[in-house]
């Protein structure tokens, strides 16, 4: 229950979920942590809260460097329940003298917690909060990832406390970016993106620009989750900036699903046609692969060629959730293709084009349907099919 100085009088006060494995949908394998950071200013301010049924590691870690009930001021720079749970029972706990959230924020949680009387101070871009030998700057980050999301600046320590931004669900005791192997960092930060922010790519690539020209210098970045990156901020950063961009790294991706083989069939001829063109690929059964997972491989995937058979004149169901959870975080710039066998109706490939002509793929085929079980003449179509999506992805690189 010991708090971890993260800085001069600033300490990491949140807490660990080493059991939570399923986050709306997201596979957190990991676990997690909520953070919570407690600055030991003149006026002493808590800086977030955790997911309620974390609230005794809170307070605990607060109680080990003061009493809760001296605490002047709470920040709230996210409203989700992962980090206001416990602002219920914390605002009684301290009765704080401020309530500092955004615009958006004030309402967002006057619509949780139904509470008016909080008293709410808007943090407003520009107008800094003094806390007496610390000085806090706030920045808008709307839509970064909810309406009220921001992020608040501490500027003698330049440190960045940036919400969800530059997290990951990482459960781990290890609280610094150099106490944790880098694999599994850049891992757990790509799928936080791919799983969190893909569809709000545009807004991501604004604010770097905007954190740019506002000369900002951050010496550490301290996200909602996972580790405070101290030694190496810029990997994040940058690591956001090129993800924003969409770009993929020149592979393909096969996610399918099959119910008797066929597409599975279809799945490897059409992957040996992309490495005849010497594509790197990698295959995705869906019943095997968990919808976050397979996202978080697409953020880098150049191309995405998708295979399911027609159950019922539709998608198997996994396929149809998976597109839902896809056409939702909204991936760009791909080049893509589908394929599936079938009995008598046969719409699946045709779905399938739709969603990915609804996300703006480059589509480089009707695509191959194939009745129950495919002979060689239509496997060697999937080759084909594979080499053709190949050749289309040399020609864009
Ligand atoms: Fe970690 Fe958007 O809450």
């Amino acid at each position: 229950m010991k708090p971890i100085q993260i800085a001069e009088n600033i300490y990491w006060v949140g807490a660990i979920d080493w059991d939570v494995r399923d986050f709306h949908g997201y596979s957190t394998n990991r676990g997690t942590t909520y953070n919570a950071f407690l600055i030991m200013g003149e006026k002493i301010t808590l800086i977030d809260t955790v997911k309620k049924s974390m609230k005794a590691d809170l307070i605990a870690r607060i109680r080990e460097i003061v009493d809760p009930e001296k605490i002047d001021y709470i920040v709230v720079n996210h409203v989700e329940m992962d980090h206001s749970g416990a602002l219920p029972e914390m605002m009684e706990l301290i009765k704080p003298e401020k309530l500092i959230c955004s615009t958006m924020g004030q309402k967002a949680l006057v619509q949780h917690f139904h509470r008016e009387d909080w008293p709410y101070e808007i943090a407003v871009p520009g107008k800094d909060v003094s806390l007496g030998e610390k000085t806090l700057s706030f920045l808008e980050t709307r839509m970064l990832h909810w309406p009220d999301s921001m992020f608040t600046y501490v500027k003698e320590d330049k440190i960045l406390f940036s919400s969800d931004a530059f997290g990951m669900h990482l459960g781990t005791s290890e609280r610094f970016d150099d106490q944790v192997d880098p694999a599994i960092l850049m891992e757990e930060l790509t799928k936080y993106y791919a799983n969190i922010l893909t569809l709000y790519s545009p807004l991501v690539k604004k604010l770097i620009v905007k954190v740019k020209e506002m000369g900002l210098e951050i010496k550490m970045i301290a996200p909602d989750h996972g580790v405070v990156w101290r030694k190496n901020p810029m990997m994040a950063i940058e690591a956001y900036e090129r993800w924003s961009r969409h770009e993929g790294k020149g592979n393909a991706m096969i996610i399918y699903d099959t119910m008797w083989h066929s597409t599975e069939m279809m799945a490897k001829e059409v992957a040996n046609g992309l490495q005849d063109e010497g594509i790197s690929v990698k295959l995705y059964n869906l019943r095997y692969n968990h919808r976050s997972d397979v996202m978080k491989e697409a953020l880098d995937a150049s191309a995405i060629i998708l295979g399911c058979p027609t159950l019922n004149n539709g998608l198997l169901p996994r396929m149809a959730g998976f597109l839902m959870y896809m056409r939702g975080l909204r991936p760009t710039n791909k080049i893509g293709a589908a394929f599936g066998s079938y009995g008598w109706s046969g719409e699946a490939v045709k779905l399938l084009n739709e969603a990915m002509t609804e996300m703006k793929f480059d589509l480089v085929d009707d695509g191959i349907k194939v009745k129950y079980v495919p002979e060689a003449g239509e496997l060697s179509h999937c080759v084909e099919l594979g080499r053709k999506v190949g050749q289309a992805l040399k020609e864009k690189l």
